[in-house]
């Protein structure tokens, strides 16, 4: 008998539950210039904005020939499709078909199948099913003393699961980040705390790690991390000077074996103290360390603890199993703490 080495590949996309959370799929200026195609959870679709804060969202597929609508543009009447010029309004009405006389009305089936869009913190959030969760709030993306450095969009070679996985996971941080912020030479760390909470999954812990940019020695950094939904987490961190360095990551996923992350930064500094540029820049510098891991691993994720070896260091991600395996269970989603469910 063959071994088995993998699990169900296709584990978040097979399964209905995850269809009822909100994931963002792009920053909202990408809609600038035009309807873009992204996929959520296997579904290729166009998202486009008609105005200032409108975003839409349908299959990337023209009811009439089959043409990517994202690979049309907006006009007053609408998203256009580039094929035969039929539009369509935010709802997914068609707005003009050219080729039928002024005054007719339009086929029924000539609407878009549209799917739950909403623009939020400078993201495009997408639901495919019925919202059983919300888009999570984050006061201090509105509050004064707290600047905003926004991200780029960047794609991943690996699961959502795994990339998240990897986030909750300090123990990588000596060996994968010794080129940035990891310290070989101490790879212990301490047991990270883990709550269930209604709230998500709450991880804690403080860890030694060099200076970011600029900064001479090591520092401590005090992580707070509290994964909202399976795929976002919102990663406190808070240095000994008491500067708060609020991390929003969302892996959404795209296909079976690839993720699109969208992340920014709420800190509670100046930009003199610590240039947005040389935040990007550390950021890109980790995630090309992760990738370089990452994008080799296996593309199943499991959810039977019994196909890995765990360290009590593994914790975090031992709860984070746990919790998806519970939600596949369930059949809709669930929140860590929510243990009648
Ligand atoms: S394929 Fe879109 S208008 Fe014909
Ligand atoms: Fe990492």
């Amino acid at each position: 008998m063959p071994l088995a080495v993998r699990s169900n590949p296709d584990l978040v996309l097979d399964d209905p539950s995850f269809r009822h959370y909100w994931f963002p799929l792009a920053r909202a200026d990408a809609l600038a210039d035009g309807p873009v195609a992204r996929t959520l959870l296997g579904v290729e679709l166009v998202l486009w904005s008609s105005a200032p804060g409108i975003v839409s969202a349908a299959p990337d597929r023209c009811p009439h020939r089959d043409a990517r609508l994202s690979t049309g543009w907006i006009e007053t009447c609408g998203l256009v499709c580039p094929y035969h010029g039929w539009a369509f309004g935010e709802d997914g009405t068609p707005s003009r078909i050219p080729q039928l006389p002024d005054g007719s009305s339009y086929p029924p089936k000539a609407t878009l199948d549209t799917v739950r869009a909403a623009e939020r913190y400078g993201w495009v959030w997408v639901c495919l099913d019925e919202p059983l969760h919300a888009i999570p709030e984050i006061p201090e993306f509105d509050l004064d003393g707290w600047r905003t450095v926004h991200e780029p969009e960047s794609a991943w070679a690996c699961t959502a699961l795994h990339l998240i996985d990897n986030n909750i996971d300090p123990a990588h941080i000596a060996y994968v980040h010794r080129e940035s912020f990891g310290t070989p030479e101490r790879p212990e760390v301490p047991l990270p705390s883990v709550t269930r909470s209604p709230d998500g999954l709450l991880l804690g812990y403080d860890i030694e790690v060099e200076g970011r940019h600029g900064e001479p020695g090591t520092t401590l950094r005090s992580t707070r991390n509290r994964l909202a939904n399976p795929f976002l987490m919102l990663n406190r961190i808070t240095y000994p000077d008491g500067v708060v360095h609020l991390m929003v990551k969302a892996c959404t996923p795209e296909t079976a074996e690839t993720t699109r992350q969208l992340q920014f930064v709420l800190r509670s500094d100046i930009e003199a103290d610590r240039p947005a540029d040389d935040i990007r820049a550390f950021d890109a510098q980790v995630w090309d360390e992760d990738k370089a891991v990452l994008e080799h691993c296996w593309t199943d994720y499991r959810l039977d603890l019994t196909e890995n070896v765990h360290l009590k260091t593994d914790r975090p991600s031992i709860e984070y199993r746990r919790w998806v395996r519970r939600i596949v269970e369930a059949g809709h989603p669930v929140a860590p703490g929510d243990e009648a469910s």
